[in-house]
């Protein structure tokens, strides 16, 4: 079994690209690999969240990872900040960060462009927390979307560097875990592009029905097929996308060929997604809601979580310090 990391920063909630995409691999990774699944409340800091706000959303994400079946008694589940083990490996890591380097990563760049009021030196050094986080574990593999990659390949450079100014082969070269075509992209529902939290384009596992409703009508369309067996623009291939995750394929080939005929009306194709994203999310969504009102459950499972999670640490560090020369009489 290889060891695999992954982090979700602790912003917002989970939307349906979140849910069909990277955590149904999830669930199906976690009884194959030796999975840790975190929540990145240290790094959410970095945009300086409302105290009561940081904590709600951590209970979210939390509560909608294991309502959508990440077992804690399978992977190890915990919330980054109950392991600060992480805390002193980014410390001692960051002494081989330069300066130069992270200043020249993209998120970098594009948050002091976004943001040049609130230039922190965590927003600056959030690639050696990231690292950290990885290495905590020697992990082999770090599940990663693209806007990501570029963290991971700081990562594999600080391990290296690790390695090669003490002469060891200690850290491993964690690598992008690649779910190949299991993995299902979800667009998003204005037209163009995947779903995503800061497109306002999504659906959320929280969405009540009546919600689901009205952003599927709303979803972007286009002024209809006119010859038969044309090919679809975007927006409306989009739609199709979503039902493949959601709708019984017989009411897609249905609406497939109303589609190739030339009758089609988008107003019953979407009229029909909305109830069948409902009937696929409003057992998740009643799930995430009992879990949500069972703060013992929550506390067992993270407690249990921060144990596993700080036995891996506190062997990762005692190895590090050992190596840095970190030892006393
Ligand atoms: N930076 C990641 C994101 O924004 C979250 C994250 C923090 C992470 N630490 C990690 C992801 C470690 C994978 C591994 O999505």
């Amino acid at each position: 079994m290889k060891r695999v990391v992954s982090g979700i920063r602790s912003t917002g909630k989970l939307h349906l690209g979140n849910y069909f995409g990277a955590l149904k691999n999830f669930v199906t990774m976690q009884h194959d690999e030796e999975c840790f699944f975190f929540i990145a409340d240290y790094h959410s800091l970095t945009t300086h969240p409302d105290p009561k706000a940081l904590h709600t959303n951590v209970k979210n994400i939390l509560s909608e990872y294991l309502a959508a079946g990440i077992d804690p008694n399978v992977a190890t589940v915990y919330i980054q900040s109950d392991v600060p083990q992480v805390t002193e490996l980014s410390l001692l890591l960051s002494m081989h960060a330069y300066i130069g380097e992270l200043e020249r990563t993209a998120s970098f760049k594009d948050k002091v462009r976004k943001n040049p009021e609130n230039v922190n030196a965590g927003l600056l050094t959030y690639p050696v927390l990231m690292a950290a986080d990885i290495l905590l574990h020697r992990a082999d593999y770090v599940p990663v979307g693209k806007d990501q990659e570029q963290h991971l390949e700081l990562t594999r450079r600080f391990a290296r560097r690790f390695n090669q100014i003490y002469g060891v082969e200690y850290f491993p070269e964690s690598v992008p875990y690649n779910f190949g075509k299991a993995l299902v992209k979800i667009p998003g529902l204005d037209g163009n592009g995947k779903m995503g939290k800061s497109e306002g384009n999504g659906i959320y596992l929280s969405d009540p029905d009546d919600v689901i409703r009205k952003k599927v009508m709303k979803a972007v369309t286009d002024s209809g097929p006119t010859e038969p067996n044309s090919p679809m623009s975007e927006p409306i291939a989009n739609i199709f996308t979503i039902m493949d995750a959601v709708s019984a394929a017989d009411t897609i080939e249905y609406f497939k060929s109303k589609y190739a005929s030339c009758e089609i009306r988008y107003g019953d194709l979407k009229k029909q997604l909305a109830e069948d994203i409902i009937k696929a999310v409003a057992p998740v969504r009643e799930k995430i809601e009992d879990i949500k009102s069972n703060d013992k459950y929550l506390h067992e499972v993270t407690m249990e979580g921060a144990e596993r999670a700080r036995k891996s640490a506190d062997q990762t560090l005692k190895d590090v310090r050992e190596i840095m020369g970190i030892y006393h009489f």
